[in-house]
């Protein structure tokens, strides 16, 4: 089958195109932080994946059956179906979008002095745990370190890691698998793996949660590349990796297609009980929690449609050839491409920055002064530590750049203008300057720092 997208444009909208001195004037003002900038300065928004889908005619009429009343739409059930047939669970709770999912659910498992262990918690799921009182333990497999091995699963939970942290002295309140790995290069996570982890969690009595936000992506990468999973549908694999948990949290932002929601899912009853109480408080009642009736349906029908093979191969074939035109202008992806992001080694093309410069932020900057394309650095900008005086201390394991590929949004020749603008770039990275940060402040300092280049 040759790449192309499995459906047709109806609505569309003008994307601006800027002067290269028009992109470094809003770049300035933007004090060099790609967060500051404003949609209408940017050509290609690769920022993220989470929100920025295209919705369909079908998600769209949907949307004008939405049922806004209080308590008890019929909107609710309808979405609750949609997710208890996906899911098996039967407690179903909507939430506004998956931090807020993470939020409830920690905040009733978790105590203060346990750990939380994960293949990669996600930030805002990290920060959830902290905020219970727990502390957040990443145990990604050993093939996940080499970013260019192009096996099949570097998404995978370390389970020698696991058994160790479930027999240790420090007591384990949860293990939530993140499907796929987004902090992890978008890597995703075997059947095997997941049914290994579940059974270690069973064996010590220690809850076993997905981190669903890519549940479909996911089960599109298994059906394509373990043994055993080929003639099943992605629905069957996704339904088959929420019977090994005892539950699910998920943003719906991502694999619902659909610009706003989340659900916590679950087979405990009791636990479901704990979670409805804080959501009642803190997001809304048990039958929509934060969303409206509209968004409800559109997620009902979106979680629909994610599910289908076309949709999926098409995105997969994308994001690879998004990855062969980059390779091709002689720029290292983390091996093999996933669907969702791609994720471009910038330690590598800049080997001329060090780390305290921050080759991933520099890469990421000049896409947009190239091209005005936004995307974000995941290097030490984002995951580096400094000292008191602000001074990097230990840098990040790698200096990445995610390009998030937002669903049915961008068309080949889209993803292939981002292709040539990268291959510019790589004709003389040596030209690319580094930065540094100019002010920070403590917490999240991705989102609101002021950085500036360094003069060579
Ligand atoms: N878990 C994973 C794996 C995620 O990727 C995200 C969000 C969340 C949880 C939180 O969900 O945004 O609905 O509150 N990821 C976005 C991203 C922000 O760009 O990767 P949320």
């Amino acid at each position: 089958m040759p790449l192309m997208e499995p459906y047709r444009i109806k609505v569309v909208e003008p994307i601006p195109i800027l002067t290269r001195a028009e992109r470094e004037a809003a770049m300035a003002r933007a004090g060099y932080n790609p967060f500051n900038l404003r949609a209408e300065e940017i050509t290609i928004d690769l920022l993220s994946d989470s929100g920025t889908g295209a919705l369909s005619a079908a998600q769209q009429s949907a949307g004008m059956l939405g049922d806004e009343s209080y308590a008890g739409a019929r909107s609710f059930f309808r979405f609750r179906e949609v997710v208890e047939d996906l899911t098996g669970y039967p407690s179903i709770l909507p939430v506004h979008q998956g931090r807020a999912a993470e939020r409830i659910l920690f905040g009733a498992v978790l105590k203060p002095g346990q750990v939380s262990l994960s293949n990669t918690h996600f930030d805002t799921t990290r920060a959830n745990v902290v905020l219970s009182g727990a502390t957040a333990v990443d145990l990604p497999c050993a093939e996940a370190a080499d970013l260019e091995t192009p096996a099949p699963f570097k998404g995978d939970i370390d389970l020698g890691a696991l058994a160790a942290h479930l027999d240790g002295d420090t007591p384990v309140g949860q293990v939530v698998m993140t499907i796929t790995n987004n902090g992890g290069g978008g890597q995703p996570v075997s059947m095997a793996n997941i049914a290994a982890a579940a059974e270690l969690c069973r064996a010590a009595g220690v809850p076993f949660f997905l981190d669903a936000a890519r549940f479909a992506e996911n089960a599109w990468l298994v059906i394509q590349r373990e043994p055993g999973w080929a003639g099943k549908t992605p629905r069957e694999v996704a339904r088959a990796a929420f019977d090994l948990a005892d539950g699910a949290v998920a943003s719906l932002k991502k694999d619902a297609i659909a610009h706003m929601g989340g659900f916590i899912a679950l087979r405990d009853p009791d636990l479901a009980a704990q979670c409805e109480l804080v959501l009642i408080a803190t997001e809304g009642f048990r039958t929509y929690g934060g969303l409206s009736g509209r968004d409800l349906e559109m997620l009902a029908q979106g979680m629909r449609e994610v599910v289908e093979p076309e949709y999926l191969a098409a995105r997969e074939a994308a994001t690879r050839h998004l990855g062969e035109c980059v390779k091709a202008a002689g720029v290292s992806i983390v091996e093999p491409a996933g669907l969702h992001a791609l994720y471009l080694n910038a330690g590598k093309l800049l080997p001329h920055l060090e780390p305290k410069h921050f080759p991933g932020h520099a890469l990421a900057t000049e896409l947009y002064l190239a091209g005005g394309i936004r995307c974000a650095e995941l290097g030490s900008l984002y995951l580096g530590e400094e000292d008191a005086d602000g001074n990097l201390v230990t840098p990040a394991p790698h200096e990445l750049v995610r390009l998030a590929i937002p669903r049915r949004v961008y068309t080949q020749s889209h993803l292939e203008y981002v292709a040539e603008v990268l291959a510019e770039i790589a004709k003389d990275p040596g030209s690319v300057p580094g930065y540094r940060v100019v002010e920070a402040p403590p917490l999240l300092r991705h989102f609101n720092c002021v950085v500036e280049p360094v003069k060579p």
